[in-house]
């Protein structure tokens, strides 16, 4: 049984009450998808709701922490140098569809290092939650990666450009690499839950392009606590804020990385001469 500290209480306390709201939100949004205007407004509200809901409880808690939020951006608290990023709702077209896959997600900055995160996944009641040095847990059983050493048998998460925005044929290059390599790929539609379920064992490894710190904070950490690797995709050592993010356990970790550069290499390399066309 893991005993959870002080700050860890601070965090778990905040998502979960913002999440009785988001619950409620949840289990009306189905109504809503034959309303006029649509669903979108009332999920873009509960979404501010939950936002609001954090800050007033993370800020009575620890008045000199400063703040990084997806909807209300930064602010500096007396504190410097440590802040809570958070996602009030990550998932948030996987909420606006009906699917119960989504989650609150609140990491904690000192000194551009993540120190505490929680990952609330709130329809199945399922608190993750690490600490720099003491571990990752899923309510109160310790988390651990994958063994899985093979590519083969290993099913790795992903998430695919949307909008137009990002590389979609810089993706679809790298879905192409893994898909020969790997037992299964997975777009659940929640960064945050996909880093968690690396740091469960779920899945064994996870990539992606286009991030924010509130996707990344949290989940993050949880992978890195029970014993995975994270890091860029090309190799920089900041998932959190360079953009993009694999994640693995300690045996994917280098054969997924060649994969994905495989992919871009073979986005640079120039066409074979007979592919010339005249
Ligand atoms: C999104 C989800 C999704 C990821 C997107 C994120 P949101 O967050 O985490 O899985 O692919 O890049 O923006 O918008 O639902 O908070
Ligand atoms: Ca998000
Ligand atoms: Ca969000």
């Amino acid at each position: 049984m893991a005993a959870r500290s002080a700050l860890i209480n601070v965090m778990v306390r905040a998502a979960e009450k913002a999440a009785k709201g988001l619950v409620r939100d949840f289990g009306e949004v189905e109504h809503l998808q034959v309303s006029r205007k649509g669903p979108s407004d009332f999920v873009s509200n509960a979404d501010l709701k939950a936002e609001r809901i954090l800050r007033e409880e993370l800020q009575k808690a620890r008045p000199d922490f400063g703040f990084l939020m997806e909807e209300s951006g930064a602010s500096k608290g007396a504190e410097a140098g440590t802040r809570w990023i958070v996602d009030p709702l990550d998932g948030t077209t996987n909420f606006l569809h009906g699917l119960p896959h989504w989650a609150i997600s609140i990491g904690l900055e000192k000194n551009g290092e993540i120190v505490a995160g929680v990952v609330y996944e709130p329809v199945h009641d399922q608190m993750f939650w690490a600490e720099k040095g003491a571990g990752a847990f899923l309510n109160h059983q310790r988390l651990r990666v994958s063994e899985r050493r093979n590519l083969a048998d290993s099913v790795i998460a992903t998430g695919i450009p949307f909008k137009g925005r990002g590389d979609h044929a810089g993706f679809l290059g790298e879905a192409e690499a893994m898909m020969k390599e790997v037992a299964g790929i997975r777009r659940f539609g929640a960064a945050s839950l996909d880093l968690a379920y690396v740091a469960a064992g779920r899945f064994d490894g996870y990539w992606e392009r286009g991030l924010s710190p509130w996707d990344a904070a949290a989940g993050v950490l949880l992978v890195t606590e029970a014993g995975g690797f994270v890091g860029e995709i090309g190799g920089g050592r900041n998932p959190v804020f360079g953009g993009s993010i694999l994640a693995a356990n300690s045996h994917l970790h280098l054969p997924l990385a060649k994969i994905l550069r495989s992919a871009a290499e073979g986005r640079k390399a120039p066409a074979p001469a007979g592919d010339a066309k005249a």
